[in-house]
């Protein structure tokens, strides 16, 4: 990690103040003053200042029900952050692995740990997200089965130079409704469900993220939020 960050996440400075603690030259790394802030260090170091010794934080883990109109940012926009429901200590220094967007409801994980996130989101993992998805036309039922196929070949997207990765359509048979399905994809392009959708003629007028990997929204009501179970974090560690 770098060592600004790692002052970040052992102090109560922001990436900023930390900088300028390095150009006082007030740190030392293994006993040597240290001014770059892009150095990398890890656990093994001895970072102090003024003497004290530094230790990071460790990394934290958050699961949240996202409503909608609110997004996936570290600034309110139009809309608050999701980052203002989640109640802990500096959470906008924390990040959404996989964002949705503003009127998408539904699973957002957050956390300050980039190597855990870029496992959540890459589509090189493989990760499976899970949407239930409403749809404006009803998918007719001799229409389902090359549909479904369509959707396991890959779909060209508007600007996209290749398709998009495999993804399983599953019609929702039992539903009250009968424009609901879920789709489960594994990469996360620029409003990838709904692009996917326009491309084959049809309009999402509602989208829910229900699970990542193996971890379900199943016990949270819209706007609360929970710390991860360490079985679920050692899913994307
Ligand atoms: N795909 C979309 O189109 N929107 C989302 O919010 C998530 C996936």
């Amino acid at each position: 990690m770098r060592l600004d960050k790692f002052i970040c996440k052992s102090t109560e400075l922001t990436r900023n103040e930390a900088k300028k603690l390095l150009k006082s030259g007030e740190v030392r790394v293994n006993g040597e003053v240290e001014k770059n802030p892009a150095m990398q260090v890890h656990e093994n170091n001895s970072i102090t200042v003024d003497g004290q010794m530094l230790t990071a934080r460790t990394s934290r883990y958050f699961m949240l029900h996202k409503m909608a109109d609110s997004i996936c940012s570290n600034i309110d926009e139009i809309y608050p952050s999701v980052l203002n429901y989640l109640d802990v200590d500096k959470a906008f220094d924390l990040h959404i692995a996989g964002r949705l967007d503003a009127d998408t409801t539904g699973l957002v994980l957050i956390t300050d740990d980039g190597r855990w996130s870029h496992n959540v989101i890459s589509p090189k993992k493989g990760c499976k997200k899970i949407y239930r998805v409403w749809l404006r036309n009803i998918i007719a039922e001799d229409k389902s089965e090359e549909l479904i196929e369509r959707f396991k070949q890959g779909i060209q997207l508007q600007g996209e130079s290749s398709l998009t990765r495999p993804a399983i359509l599953e019609l929702v048979r039992d539903s009250d409704v009968d424009n609901e399905v879920l789709l489960t994809i594994t990469e996360g392009k620029y409003h990838q469900v709904k692009r996917m959708f326009a491309a084959v003629g049809n309009r999402v007028i509602g989208l829910h993220r229900e699970q990542i990997g193996a971890i379900k929204l199943t016990d949270l009501a819209p706007g609360e939020w929970r710390n991860l179970t360490e079985e679920e974090v050692a899913l994307f560690s």
